[in-house]
């Protein structure tokens, strides 16, 4: 697990192999066991491998290509019917997309989030046909790697820590 964390790196470029429904359903009970808020799993899915629609969201975002040509992207949603607090809801978004991505990782596939696209998240609504009380969180967008994980740094433990009695 801790390998897993650690190893993990976005990747942005995929191979045209498809991925089997079977590895998505995997990636997305990996999500829907994040921890949340009262266990509220505020959490909804869309997913969409339709080269169609991949195009439409492309053009909400900078990165687009990454969209286009990743065989699959996971669109997340928070629920907000399911809310229980609205900083503890996208909290546990936060934790399903991670859970995502360790799965992704952990797989053999790889992904990365996209945030970006937020900018347009009224209009990623609307190319998906998804209702309003579900608030766009991101995506995720996922295949085989065509690329070698890059060298990634992070601060050091004693520079993060603020405390320790
Ligand atoms: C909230 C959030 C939004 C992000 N949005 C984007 C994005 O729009 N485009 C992108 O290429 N990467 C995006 N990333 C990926 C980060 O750039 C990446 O995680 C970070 O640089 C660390 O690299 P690593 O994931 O390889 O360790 C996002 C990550 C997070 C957590």
């Amino acid at each position: 697990m801790l390998d897993v964390t650690k190893s993990r790196r976005s990747i942005r470029r995929y191979t045209k192999q498809e991925v089997e429904e079977s590895r998505i359903m995997q990636i997305i009970e990996a999500g829907i066991w994040a921890p949340s808020g009262l266990n509220n799993q505020p959490w909804k899915f869309a997913i969409v491998r339709s080269q169609e629609v991949k195009e439409a969201l492309a053009r909400q975002t900078k990165y687009s290509s990454i969209i286009s040509n990743a065989p699959i992207c996971i669109a997340v949603f928070l629920d907000k019917d399911l809310s229980c607090d609205r900083t503890k809801d996208t909290q546990a978004i936060g934790a399903c997309i991670q859970n995502m991505l360790l799965a992704i990782h952990a797989l053999g596939l790889g992904g990365v989030w996209l945030g970006e696209i937020l900018k347009n998240a009224d209009n990623v609504r609307e190319i998906l046909g998804i209702p309003p009380h579900m608030e766009f969180m991101a995506v995720v967008a996922l295949g085989y790697p065509a690329e070698k994980a890059v060298a990634s740094h992070r601060k050091k433990p004693g520079e993060v820590i603020v405390l320790e009695k």
